[in-house]
């Protein structure tokens, strides 16, 4: 009997297939440069522009490998997209790069030790303080036990760095005024016609009747404090890694 091969090939609609075999050297080469390089505009995860997300192979205007060579070395006149001073066979290196990126998907980590970001997540960051996993810690915010799998390295970046940028449905804090002036804050749990509820800053559940506050409103600002300029680099990618590393039990 002979084995035989067969290929098969998905093309989703908006995104290019992958045409040449890469070796795992290639890979390697072109993620270093595309972290030199690339990352500042493109984002770790090659989604930061609009329209553009390597990590699912979508593009607006590179229709094979050989047009995302040149766009590299050439750039896109009159966009933002500048020439680039890599040699045809380092662009080669980038494309293999970027064409690994959908398999790994969620795996591509920021180079951070995980061991050590769980360290800095129970001492320093102090985030135990609001966030729970695998059962220890506060349930002020949201429970952190599998955030690897809901979250990719550039959100969860994001999220240590600058909170206020996307704050989830789910995570909405609420403020409240009572009619004798009393404020409480705490995460939204539910909001229907007549009342409100919430879990507070010391975790107990909270019943209000609408009709007995004077104000409530949504805060637009997140309660976690940005840990920008608090954390060294190293910190931040130690802490990233220990998050993605968190995949429920
Ligand atoms: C200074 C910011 C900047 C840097 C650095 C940069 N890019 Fe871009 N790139 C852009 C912008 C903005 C666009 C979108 C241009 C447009 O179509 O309007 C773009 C477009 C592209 C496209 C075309 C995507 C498509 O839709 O077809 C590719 C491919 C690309 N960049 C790859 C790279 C690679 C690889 C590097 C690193 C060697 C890199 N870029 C560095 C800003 C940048
Ligand atoms: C003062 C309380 C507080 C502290 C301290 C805190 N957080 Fe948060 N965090 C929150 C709240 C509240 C939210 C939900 C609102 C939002 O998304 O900003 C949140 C959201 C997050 C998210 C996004 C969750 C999601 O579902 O996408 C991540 C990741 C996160 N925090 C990680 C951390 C890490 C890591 C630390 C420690 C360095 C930390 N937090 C410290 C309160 C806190």
């Amino acid at each position: 009997m002979r084995a035989f091969p067969f290929v098969i090939f998905f093309l989703a609609a908006g995104t290019l297939p992958a045409q040449h075999g890469y070796t795992l050297a290639d890979i390697e080469a072109g993620g270093r440069l595309y972290r030199m390089t690339c990352s500042v505009c493109h984002g770790p995860d090659g989604d930061f522009i609009p329209g553009i997300d390597f990590g699912h192979g979508r593009f607006r205007r590179a229709t094979d490998d050989e047009s995302i060579e040149s766009i590299i070395i050439k750039g896109i006149p009159n966009t933002g997209m500048p020439s680039n001073d890599v040699t045809e066979q380092q662009a080669e290196q980038i494309v293999a790069y970027l064409r690994s990126l959908p398999a790994a998907g969620k795996a591509m980590t920021s180079g951070g030790n995980a061991a050590r970001g769980k360290a800095v997540f129970e001492g320093k960051g102090g985030c135990r303080n609001c966030h729970r996993v695998k059962g220890v810690g506060s349930r002020m915010a949201p429970d952190l036990t599998d955030i690897g799998v809901l979250r990719r390295v550039a959100e969860l970046e994001q999220s240590i760095v600058d909170p206020d940028a996307e704050i989830l449905p789910e995570n909405r804090f609420v403020k409240v005024v009572t009619k004798d002036g009393t404020e409480v804050t705490g995460r939204l749990l539910n909001i229907d016609t007549l009342t409100l509820q919430m879990m507070d800053s010391q975790e107990k559940l909270r019943f209000f009747e609408k009709a007995n506050l004077r104000e409530y409103s949504l805060v637009k600002k997140s309660p976690m404090p940005s840990f920008k300029g608090r954390l060294t680099a190293e910190e931040l990618a130690d802490l990233v890694s220990y998050l993605v590393s968190l995949k429920g039990i």
